[in-house]
């Protein structure tokens, strides 16, 4: 294989025009063009299943190749069987070659990538640019033995190169880094042998600006943790690099964690949305010979595959994403446009654009393509949908054709008075809350028959205060309903679905979602201690977050004590950025205060900023604190606010492993 160089300027300039984009440094590089990689490279990779454990193991690979055969998942495009790091033995062997593990792969690389091969499958390996790989064990990396490297790889067979950044002898540099990555591509390319390479430096030296000619794909961002909100994060850090991808050339936003259990089917489902509108690669991470039916159901859902696959190559491009509300139009080759609505806020809310924004030509009627609830609806121009927390709802939509062949497109939105936007649902024990749903017929055609229903848990009332039946709803028009929602009296704290279910002629449709409402329990009263008091909610970018200790790792309870400039706090929360943990105030506080700092149990570069929010308006805001400086006390008054939030962002530089701490936070409640 040679290296063909192509101009990358015109796929970009091409692609930015089809996305509707005004883009401000479009990319003039030269595109590596070895034939690879002309959709988002699919298949999977061990890493965030088992990281160095001895699940990693040959067994494993077949296991995984046989499923990849018998599940459908080949049939669904996953194609590349990877291993990650803790492949090979800690040293060289006598002639300087790297020496498979014996005990995880007894019959060597070689025998794995053969067998991988017999299913009609491609094999991926993992090695570093550095001297070592990441993992402390310090397994060999390739820098400067790129050529050795490459020809064993491809003297076993190997199709598939992820080369990481760790030990990288120091070099910060940009130049420095496409010296040590375009090294190994030309190494890679002299062996004759086609060979997918995806760079791995976790976006540090912006390789969107120059992975085109290096690489078929690059990592944009640090390491993905099995929760939701590093996967969010990740999302907000590669959807704004759409510009810079392309058949051949893609962002990487790291590999999946569908399955592995730290998040909810919902979130797993906006994951594999996200990732695929965003054409990213799509490497399973989660040991799928464990898989339930919902991650199987998640993974092969080959609707939401065809977007990430779609010829044209196009990542999508958020149109707007207020108060946490996105959405994201993809361009299809066919001229259809995908379109994922993603409600990044823990309460459900409606998301619309038009048919028109998403940049489809005019037309009388569209047709909709839900891409979960494999239903068809019609719209006048109206894309809108009801999305539960955390939750995306995807479609399909072009103009003309038979579109009068499908229902209306119905739905119908439920609120209930919030702080601000995105807030929590809350209400109280044995309290009497207004819940208002709308029902909207964006389609064409009338929606008949319709009627709505609320229904809240055993035990709980709901009763309509207005007409829930429409007998028609025409094109373009609401039914307003009131509900009146008491929860028991005893009601203890905890979320609590309202089930909001729709359901209209013609063709008998039905939906449905829940509205989950919170009942939280109150801060007691005096000045207490936050590390102790109950909070709402508490997301973490890796593990849980710890009261009254560092983070630790990834389990419940494995913190140290709280360190701030080598100062130790009995009292506290440990988080990992980034970071959000809410508390019901219930208008009864008064100030806040705390002492922030990133916690002495992790070295190395790192920053993050500590914001305090009461309700919508931030009180608080530490600005950019970097590893070695010192901790920082932050006081804010919160008077009359509902809810408090302790949020930890990660600073911006895409790196999700800094142990951030609220030192002695604490409140004043009446
Ligand atoms: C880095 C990479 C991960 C994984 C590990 C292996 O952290 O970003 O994806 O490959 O190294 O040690």
């Amino acid at each position: 294989m040679s290296v063909r160089l192509r101009l990358a300027a015109i796929g970009v300039a091409a692609a930015t025009a089809a996305a509707g984009l005004t883009l401000v440094c479009a990319p003039a590089a030269v595109a590596l063009d070895n034939g690879l990689a002309r959709t988002p490279q699919m298949g999977f990779n061990n890493w965030n299943a088992t990281h160095c454990s001895g699940d990693f193991s040959e067994a494993m690979v077949k296991g995984i190749a046989d499923l990849f055969v018998s599940s459908g998942l080949r049939n669904a495009g996953y194609q590349y069987v990877n291993l990650d790091d803790c492949w090979a033995l800690p040293a060289r062997d006598a002639d300087g070659n790297l020496v498979p593990d014996p005990v995880r792969f007894p019959d060597g690389i070689k025998a794995a990538a053969d067998y991988v091969h017999s299913k009609g499958l491609k094999f991926g390996l993992y090695s570093s640019a550095g001297t070592k790989t990441c993992n402390t064990a310090g397994f060999p990396g390739g820098l400067g033995h790129e050529k050795q490297d490459a020809a064993l790889w491809a003297s076993w067979g190997v199709d598939y190169l992820k080369y990481d950044n760790c030990n990288n002898a120091g070099s910060t540099t940009t130049q420095q880094y496409i010296d040590r990555y375009s090294a190994m591509r030309d190494a890679l390319a002299a062996t004759g042998r086609p060979i997918l390479y995806s760079l791995c430096e976790w976006g540090v030296n912006d390789p969107w600006t120059w992975g085109s000619a290096v690489g078929n794909s690059w990592r944009t961002t640090g390491d993905i943790s099995d929760k939701y909100s590093s996967m969010l994060s990740i999302f907000k850090k590669n959807v704004v690099l759409a510009p810079y991808a392309g058949p051949g050339h893609w962002n990487d936003p790291d590999m999946l964690e569908v399955g592995n259990g730290g998040m909810t089917d919902t979130e797993y489902r906006s994951h594999f949305s996200l990732w695929s509108i965003m054409a990213a690669p799509l490497l399973i991470g989660s040991d799928i010979r464990k898989a339930t039916p919902a991650t199987m159901s998640i993974l092969t859902n080959s609707d939401v595959i065809d977007v990430d696959q779609d010829p044209l190559g196009v990542q999508g491009t958020e149109l707007s994403n207020a108060n946490g509300l996105h959405v994201i139009s993809k361009p299809l080759a066919n001229g259809d446009r995908a379109v994922a609505l993603f409600n990044e806020n823990s309460t459900a809310a409606t998301i619309s654009t038009t048919a028109a924004a998403v940049g489809l030509p005019k037309a009388f009627g569209y047709q909709l393509d839900d891409l979960w609830s494999h239903k068809t609806t019609e719209t006048a121009g109206k894309i809108s949908a009801t999305v539960p927390a955390h939750g995306t709802a995807m479609f399909r939509v072009h103009g003309g054709g038979q579109w009068w062949s499908n229902p209306p497109a119905v739905h119908t939105s439920a609120d209930l008075p919030v702080p601000y936007p995105g807030a929590p649902a809350l209400v109280q024990p044995g309290v009497t809350t207004t819940v208002t749903t709308v029902t909207s017929n964006d389609g064409v055609l009338p929606g008949l028959f319709g009627s709505v229903k609320l229904t809240g848990p055993a035990g709980w009332t709901v009763k309509a205060s207005s007409p829930t039946f429409y007998p028609v709803l025409p094109s373009g028009h609401d039914l307003t309903a009131r509900w009146s929602v008491t929860s028991p009296p005893d009601a203890p704290a905890g979320n609590y679905p309202l089930h909001v279910s729709t359901t209209y002629e013609p063709g008998k449709s039905t939906m449905d979602y829940d509205l989950v409402v919170s009942i939280a329990t109150p801060i007691p009263s005096g000045t207490t201690q936050l590390g102790d008091d109950p909070w709402l909610s508490a997301d973490n970018g890796y593990g849980p977050v710890e009261r009254n200790t560092s983070n630790g790792e990834s389990k419940a309870g494995d913190g140290h004590p709280i360190t701030l400039g080598g100062v130790t706090y009995a009292k506290g929360l440990g988080t990992n950025a980034p970071s959000t943990v809410t508390y019901y105030l219930g208008g009864r506080c008064s100030t806040v205060s705390s002492t922030v700092g990133l916690d002495d149990e992790k070295t190395g570069a790192g920053s993050v900023s500590f914001e305090i929010w009461a309700d919508g308006k931030k009180i608080a805001d530490s600005g950019l604190i970097k590893r070695g400086a010192p901790a920082q006390t932050l006081t804010a008054v919160t008077t009359g606010a509902s809810l408090l939030r302790l949020i930890v962002t990660d600073g911006g530089d895409g790196n999700t492993n800094d142990h951030a701490d609220w030192a002695t936070p604490q409140t004043t409640c009446a």
